[in-house]
């Protein structure tokens, strides 16, 4: 069952490293639920866990694959797992890293971190650490991290993680979209004060519970009264939002309305014009960027999303 996974693997261009990896890990070692054997080397999603109050999924393999491929996971690294489960990718994982290498993953839900944790060390594996917590904060005692890969749906790319991870590291994440609630995701490279990156597929996560699930929330407590200076007509206007959404992680909703809350004003996203009160350089040097590279959606633009410093987005990729 395991040789047909690895086959499944090879056929999506995964390499012998990490397609092994596969084969020296029991899926079934990481499922309370129980499945029919011949289901559990499936390239599917499985339920890893359900009590009916918590619920935690084990990813499609050829999905974790891939990731683990874009982070160019190697030997000797030291990786940072966001939304741990009970623990299958995390295992495939410190098999890729090897005995030099660690695997840190965290997990939000206490009980499914306490039986990935017991997985563990009953399977003996030794270079993966379970941290039980929300991943919005990383794990910083054991930082600076080689690569960032989250299995959960998140906000946003928190600036621990920006902090967490060493410069030249990788982050492969699923992004929540907070307009169109697509989840895709992105692959990105710290150069700097930026995450530099971009678009790689659609994917279908659990949501992040926690800070990494609540973004628009915590926005929303920063809106201030700001007065009216100008209204601009935007042709895709909800091209841009989702633009906004990605580069400044300051986007919020009320009433249905999308809003940008900057430090010195607000914006607010109607069908085809924007609202600008106060001041929002940072949303007039974006427009002015999306206009100069004709429009386009995220899919089609390397983004350059700035930590403390403003991000932009260039045209060729
Ligand atoms: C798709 S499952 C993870 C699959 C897991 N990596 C595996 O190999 O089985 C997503 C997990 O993320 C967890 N999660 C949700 N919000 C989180 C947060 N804020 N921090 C850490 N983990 C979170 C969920 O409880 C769930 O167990």
């Amino acid at each position: 069952m395991k040789e047909r996974l690895f086959w499944i693997l090879k056929n999506y261009g995964i390499s012998d490293r990490i397609a092994k990896a596969f084969l020296e890990i029991p899926r079934e070692g990481f499922l309370v639920k129980r499945y029919p054997s011949s289901y559990v080397y499936e390239d599917i999603v499985l339920v890893s866990y359900d009590d009916g109050e918590v619920y935690s999924t084990s990813s499609q393999p050829s999905l974790m694959a891939m990731f683990m491929e874009w982070a160019g996971l190697d030997e000797g690294m030291k990786v940072l797992e966001i939304g741990g489960g009970t623990g299958y990718n995390a295992a495939v994982m410190s098999r890729v890293v090897g005995k030099k290498g660690l695997v840190v993953t965290i997990e939000y839900f206490e009980k499914v971190c306490r039986i990935a944790q017991e997985n563990m060390r009953r399977l003996g594996i030794e270079n993966v650490v379970v941290v039980c917590g929300d991943g919005y904060y990383g794990v910083s005692d054991l930082a600076p991290y080689d690569v960032i890969l989250a299995t959960v749906g998140v906000d946003e790319v928190p600036e621990h993680w920006f902090r967490q991870l060493k410069d030249g590291g990788r982050v492969i994440v699923p992004i929540n979209m907070k307009l169109s609630e697509r989840q895709p995701a992105f692959l990105f490279v710290k150069k700097g004060n930026y995450l530099e990156g971009g678009y790689k597929l659609e994917t279908r996560f659990i949501k992040a519970g926690g800070n990494l699930g609540n973004l628009l929330e915590r926005n929303r407590k920063l809106l201030k009264d700001f007065p009216f200076r100008k209204a601009i007509q935007v042709p895709r206007l909800h091209v841009f939002v989702e633009l906004v959404d990605l580069l400044t992680r300051r986007l919020t909703r009320v009433n249905g309305i999308f809003y940008y809350v900057g430090s010195e004003g607000v914006v607010e996203f109607l069908d085809d014009e924007m609202r600008i009160y106060g001041d929002a350089p940072e949303i007039e040097s974006l427009l002015f960027q999306w206009e100069e590279c004709g429009y386009r959606s995220f899919e089609h633009l390397v983004l350059h999303i700035g930590y403390n410093v403003l991000s932009h987005i260039s045209c060729t990729i």
